[in-house]
């Protein structure tokens, strides 16, 4: 198949309507749209999709709180999502809501077909159930014997009638799966973690429900009015009822998915539920599902009771939707969590876009109006500066595979390479010099040079600044589009002659934080019994709520190298696994009784959402938990051995 008939289906989890967008979910859509939008520029056949997910209780109490009917309340709730993603330009190619009567009727399909196959039962379910998470835990995961292991909420004992899928059937596949397809989750260290856990055994998976209706009923065959299907079930069909599963089969054709982004909360039911279903579908499974890690803010996870939620809309508001995309990409490295803080993003605004890319075009823009009346020709850039252009291919040559290998952080690295070569050259090469020498050739070879530069990180950048990067395309006299991409970087072409045209500073330095307070999400909810309990803080008597304890994440984490810091006394620096695509770095005080080699390979207990410290100027990312006494420490280790990241609870 040629490349411009590949297919490339992109997918964004569908967001639960009881809730109104955030920072999190902004982030995961901008990143798909950054790939559809790199997917078309190529040339590639895109189909992009996002939506929401309206069925399940959790949507039935919300909207029964504000007196209104389930439908009615995801309404109001799918179209604010709808006009985010319009505000943020996101061009996706279809909003599906599993309240649509094709997406209903294809999951009915989708039933009736795993049931044919003879991978659904019916039998009972008994079981400890989070309406909040929409999930049943087994009683062994439960906090205190009761509260959910994902939230701390309370659960309730529910014992229903219930259809059930063999999932236990798929735990070889699935496990196969993963062997052969060592990229089918991303970050790979993510993929570890579900074959760890596919490999300890899995167990048929309820998916009907008798307790409520708000819902998907079951397949009119089975005569079941009482049940309404799993909302996990109806939720992850969407990304083939979408393509017209069940019904004209219309798109079908950009199934399987190239990338399925979710955020690492979902991962479980992505990268097991939903290739499980795929398979006794008789369906291929997704090239990539792809998890990234969450947001907090100011160090802080975000809620509303603290009224720290990001709103993404009044940050890009702020300080420039461009500027918040690029930020969001490059600030963390895909799959790792990250912090949203005012100053972080002002220090990117500033240096990166403001110097590193702004003034960059603008230099150029006044050389080559003094040099040359704006006109810039190529001509001469091999005869003096082969090296160079030398340089700039070999970055060329593996930026792209990172973009799908989800690498985005690291896509945008190399970018910024191009532009330090750039930037470098002016310096290298002062061009001012050469003219005053008479050497006018070779001041022209240089301003040709970093406009080539800039070109080709135009067209590369572009997915992810649309709209910043138009203005420099003008500046810079080209256009941006598939056959701009492959002449400038597939076929690594130099430009033809150009005219620059002078703009407006993209990027005016921002000196002071442009949001006076933390920007809280608008809709103020009525309070449920959770929230009340979530805002409890600490009480009289110093007890706190499991909602503060929930807040620390404490993980175990395998040591992986350990040095002694020079002239300290006390620190040692470690390198620790906590399942993360990329080793930490620990600066801890137990020098006094702990060796380097006493260390490696040894597992211990950390804080893994501290913020980073810098201890004699070397960054800290977490802490160890020890216990000290008279008779001095000892490191808190779990008492057998524990796959590595696991979360201590
Ligand atoms: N409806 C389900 C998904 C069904 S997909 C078949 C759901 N919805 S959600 O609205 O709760 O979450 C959607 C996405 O937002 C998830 O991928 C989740 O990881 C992400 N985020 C929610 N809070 C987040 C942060 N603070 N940071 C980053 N992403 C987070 O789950």
């Amino acid at each position: 198949m040629s490349d411009k008939c590949k297919k490339i289906y992109i997918t964004t989890p569908i967001y639960y309507v009881n809730d109104v967008a955030h920072i999190g979910h902004a982030y995961t859509t901008i990143i798909a749209d950054v790939l559809a939008r790199y997917s078309r520029l190529v040339g590639y056949d895109t189909f992009f999709l996002t939506g929401t997910d309206e069925h399940g209780q959790k949507i039935e109490q919300s909207a029964s709180a504000r007196g209104k009917t389930p439908k009615e309340y995801a309404d109001i709730i799918s179209g604010e999502f709808k006009k985010l993603w319009d505000d943020f330009d996101i061009i996706y190619d279809k909003f599906i809501r599993t309240t649509d009567d094709y997406h209903k009727n294809g999951v009915q399909k989708a039933f009736l077909k795993m049931y044919e196959n003879g991978d659904i039962y019916k039998g009972e379910y008994e079981g400890y159930y989070c309406v909040s998470c929409e999930t049943f835990f087994p009683e062994n995961q439960l906090i205190d014997g009761e509260g959910c292991p994902d939230c701390g909420r309370p659960t309730q004992i529910l014992k229903e009638e219930s259809y059930f899928f063999r999932l236990s059937k798929y735990q070889d596949k699935l496990l196969e799966w993963y062997k052969n397809n060592p990229e089918c989750i991303l970050p790979k260290s993510k993929r570890n973690e579900i074959v760890n856990f596919v490999e300890s055994g899995l167990k048929d998976l309820s998916i009907s429900r008798t307790s409520f209706d708000w819902g998907v009923k079951l397949p009119a065959e089975l005569n079941e009015p009482k049940h309404v299907m799993y909302v996990w079930l109806d939720a992850l069909m969407n990304y083939i009822t979408a393509l017209g599963y069940g019904n004209a089969e219309e798109n079908m054709q950009y199934w399987p998915a190239k990338v399925q982004l979710v955020g690492k909360d979902i991962l479980r039911f992505h990268a097991i539920y939903w290739p499980a279903f795929l398979m006794s579908l008789d369906l291929p499974l997704p090239h990539h599902i792809a998890a990234h890690g969450w947001w907090t803010r100011d160090g802080q996870k975000m809620s509303k009771s603290k009224g720290n939620v990001v709103n993404p809309k009044e940050v890009a508001d702020a300080y420039g939707l461009d500027a918040f995309r690029y930020f969001m990409l490059r600030e963390v490295p895909f799959g790792q969590d990250g912090d949203f803080s005012q100053k972080a993003l002002i220090d990117r605004i500033n240096s990166d876009l403001g110097n590193d890319l702004g003034n960059l075009l603008n230099r150029i823009i006044g050389m080559s109006g003094k040099y040359s009346d704006f006109q810039v020709s190529s001509k001469d850039v091999s005869t003096y500066h082969q090296k160079e252009i030398d340089t700039v291919n070999e970055v060329l040559e593996n930026v792209e595979k990172l973009i799908y290998d989800m690498q985005l952080n690291r896509y945008l690295e190399e970018l910024w390479k191009l532009l330090s070569i750039a930037n470098k050259s002016i310096g290298d090469y002062e061009p001012w010099a050469k003219i005053k020498e008479g050497k006018v050739d070779e001041a022209n070879a240089l301003v040709a040079l970093v406009v080539n530069i800039l070109a080709k990180v135009s067209v590369l950048l572009y997915p992810v600044m649309p709209e910043r990067i138009s203005k420099i395309a003008y500046s810079l006299g080209i256009e941006i589009n598939t056959s701009s991409y492959e002449s400038l970087i597939k076929n690594r072409a130099l430009l033809n002659d150009t005219t620059i045209s002078k703009i407006d500073p993209l990027f005016p330095r921002i000196e002071e934080p442009l949001l006076a307070t933390p920007t809280v999400t608008v809709e103020e909810k009525p309070k449920a019994k959770e929230s009340v309990k979530e805002e409890a803080s600490i009480n009289e008597d110093g007890l706190i709520g499991i909602e503060q304890f929930m807040n620390v994440t404490l993980k175990v984490a395998t040591v992986v190298e350990a040095e002694e810091v020079p002239k300290s006394s006390k620190l040692l620096k470690l390198q620790v696994d906590c399942g993360e695509e990329n080793l930490r770095q620990i600066i801890a005080g137990i020098k006094e009784y702990y060796s380097p080699a006493d260390l490696v390979g040894t597992q211990v207990c950390i804080v893994a959402n501290l913020k980073p410290a810098k201890l004699m100027g070397m960054l800290s990312q977490g802490m160890i938990l020890a216990a000290k006494d008279e008779n001095g420490l000892a490191l808190i280790r779990p008492e057998k051995p524990k796959i590595t990241g696991t979360q201590i609870k």
